[in-house]
Order: C-alpha cells, then sequence, then structure tokens
C-alpha cells in the first residue's frame, strides 16, 4: 500500500514511516519541518509543505494516485505552549486539518487515520479507560484534538470520508534502528527528563505532584514504545475497511495503550534498573493543568485491529537511552 503521512519528519510519524516500509508499505511523508528535523526523512518521497496548501496535496495526489489512505499526525504538540499561543493551535491543528480533511475528501481520498491523544480523557477513578468514557480536554492543544475528532465524525457522517482516530497514549522510546526519535533540545516529557538526568544534563529529575490519588501519590501514565505505536499505525491502515465495516459506523475511536499503568515512581524504579545507576530526585508540587493521568483498557485494540503492544517498558526504556547516545551523530545537537 502507498501512504500519505502528514507530520512524517516528527518523532512518530518517522518512526511510523520506518514500520510502514518494514511491512512492505511506501509511505509518503507530507511535512513543514515545523518541527521535525529533515533528517529523519531519509531516502523516503517527500513533499516538503503544509498540509493546508491544497495544491500541494492535489499535487501528491496526481503524482501517486496509488495513495491508499492518510495518516494525519502533523500538528503543533506542545501542551504548555498552545496555552501561550492559542491562535497558532487552533490555526494549525484545527482550521489547517479541516482544509485538509476537505482537500481528501474532494480528491477521493477517504481513508483518513488521526492522531488524538489520551490527554482528552477525564480523570477517573480506576484509571482505566474506554473509548467512551467521559472527556475533559484540559488544554488548547488537547481541545484541538477533541475538536478534529468531532470534525471527523461529522464529516464522514456526511461525505464518504472514513475516519479512524487513534488516542495514542504515552510515546516513549526511539526507532529500533535508532535512526529517529525525540528530538527536542531540552524534552519536557518525563521520560526525557529522566534521559537528561541520568546523563549529567541536568542536576535532577523533578517528580511533580506526589499527593495524586494513585498508589504511591505520582501520576499515573501507559508509556508504550513508539514502535509498537508505529505498528498499530500499519495494522489500522492494513484493516482500514475491515474496521469501519464491523463498527458499522463511518468513523470510529481506538485507544493506543499497553494498558498497564505505570507511577512515576515505577517508571524512575524501571529506568534506574535498566540504567544500571541511581538517578538523583526531587519532589516538588504538580505543574498548573497536571493531570493524575490515565491508562488504557485496550479491548478494542485488540479486537478490531488484531493488535497488541509487544515491547516491555524495559525495552522502550533501553531504546531512549541508547537514542540518547546516538542522536547527537543524527541531529548534530546533544
Ligand atoms: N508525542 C506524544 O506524546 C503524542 C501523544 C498523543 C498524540 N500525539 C500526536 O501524534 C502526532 C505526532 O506527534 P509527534 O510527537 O511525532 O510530534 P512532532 O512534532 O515530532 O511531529 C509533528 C510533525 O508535524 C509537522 N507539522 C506541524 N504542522 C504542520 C503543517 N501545518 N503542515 C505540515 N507539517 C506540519 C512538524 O514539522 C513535525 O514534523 C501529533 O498529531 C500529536 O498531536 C503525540
Amino acid at each position: 500500500m502507498k501512504i500519505l503521512v502528514t507530520g512524517g519528519a516528527g518523532y512518530i510519524g518517522s518512526v511510523t514511516a520506518k514500520a510502514l516500509e518494514d511491512a512492505g508499505h511506501t509511505p509518503v511523508v507530507l511535512d513543514s519541518l515545523l518541527s521535525g528535523p529533515l533528517a529523519f526523512v531519509r531516502d523516503r518521497i517527500f513533499y516538503e509543505g503544509d498540509i493546508a496548501d491544497r495544491a500541494l496535496v492535489r499535487r501528491i495526489a496526481a503524482e501517486h494516485p496509488d495513495i491508499d489512505a492518510t495518516i494525519h499526525m502533523a500538528a503543533r504538540i506542545v501542551v504548555p505552549e498552545s496555552v501561550e499561543k492559542p491562535y497558532e493551535y487552533y490555526r494549525d491543528n484545527v482550521a489547517k486539518s479541516l482544509e485538509l480533511f476537505d482537500e481528501l475528501n474532494a480528491l477521493g481520498l477517504n481513508r483518513v487515520l488521526f492522531s488524538s491523544s489520551a490527554s482528552l480523557y477525564a480523570t477517573k477513578e480506576t484509571f482505566e479507560v474506554v473509548e467512551e468514557d467521559p472527556l475533559a480536554p484540559a488544554s488548547p492543544y488537547a481541545r484541538t484534538k477533541r475538536m478534529m475528532e468531532e470534525v471527523l465524525e461529522d464529516m464522514a457522517a456526511a461525505t464518504d470520508l472514513r475516519a479512524i482516530v487513534l488516542r495514542y497514549f504515552n510515546p516513549i522510546g526511539s526507532d529500533p534502528d535508532l535512526e529517529s526519535g525525540i528530538y527536542a533540545k531540552e524534552p519536557s516529557h518525563v521520560l526525557g527528563q529522566l534521559v537528561m538526568a541520568a546523563r549529567g544534563l541536568k542536576d535532577s529529575f523533578t517528580i511533580t505532584g506526589v499527593e495524586h490519588p494513585t498508589r504511591d501519590g505520582t501520576g499515573i501514565r501507559d508509556y508504550i514504545h513508539v514502535w509498537d505505536v508505529a505498528r498499530a499505525h500499519v495494522r489500522a491502515v492494513e484493516k482500514f475497511d475491515e474496521v469501519i465495516d464491523s463498527v458499522g459506523a463511518p468513523s470510529t475511536v481506538i485507544n493506543v495503550g499497553t494498558g498497564e499503568g505505570v507511577t512515576v515512581r515505577e517508571l524512575v524504579a524501571s529506568f534506574e534498573k535498566v540504567f544500571g545507576r541511581s538517578v538523583p530526585v526531587t519532589e516538588a508540587p504538580p505543574r498548573p493543568g497536571d493531570a493524575v493521568g490515565a491508562y488504557a483498557n485496550v479491548d478494542k485494540s485488540a479486537e478490531l485491529l488484531g493488535w497488541r503492544s509487544e515491547l516491555s517498558l524495559d525495552d522502550a526504556i533501553a531504546s531512549a537511552l541508547a537514542w540518547g547516545e546516538k542522536r547527537q551523530a543524527i541531529l548534530g545537537y546533544e
């Protein structure tokens, strides 16, 4: 199959492009390089440009009339930045995605997979969330994701567009061949911070929030190896029509997680075990907007995609550490 991957120069997009190739498919990357590095595109078919550039999307379709589906990952993704720059987030993630979907539909490219997020879920007492659970997107970023879920649902109901929304939990780790991974200079998420503390690039790792109603007071997440996330996309494009047929609706939402909740303290313990040394840890109050967290109920992905995560938390941590050693050679900065 040939698959258009918007945001294919990014972290998850580049790993997904690799997984598609591994399964014998051909990714066609569309990315503006707003944040993703050109080095992650490698030798793939690549169009540098904006998802809302309709003429460009038409040119891609004309040059690749055999595109079977689109994986729409291009987005702005930094939560605190979305609080400071709501215009840029709503413009890029909402208005531009809307243009893309309408153009895809006009071109008859009607299979769309959309990258959504577990950050949409409202806090639940058990922390294990199913797709129908109440949502409470807590930031402009999360609201852009929720809005596009609703847009897709409405467009799929009214047109030939068909949509599978994948709600990713917490992707970590890197490409299995260490060709791409986290590229932010100072990663804000927890594992990136741990790797920096472990490599002496910061004094200590700070646990933000130790009085949450979890088993040890720290936030709970569902960390999933990015390679597993990538493989879920391969399944979803391969089984696209089957999934839509079996749900009996023109669009559907599927959690992409491991099904295991891991607290921050548990993550630190696993990290120290894999790293082989302890990491200096300090504790601080939660940051504004910090969520207690959630982990995925994975019944729907198992049933519809025949997919479950295969790699362990330790595998993902080892992969992130290995990428930390390698990334300077690819990115030019530590
Ligand atoms: N990383 C996570 O933890 C996570 C969790 C849940 C959902 N997601 C979603 O997964 C997707 C991929 O995330 P990621 O972590 O790989 O992010 P990323 O920033 O590495 O990748 C996004 C890519 O989109 C490109 N892009 C942005 N705006 C564009 C535009 N208007 N036109 C063309 N290209 C554009 C960027 O240059 C970048 O390469 C995003 O939609 C994100 O919201 C990510």
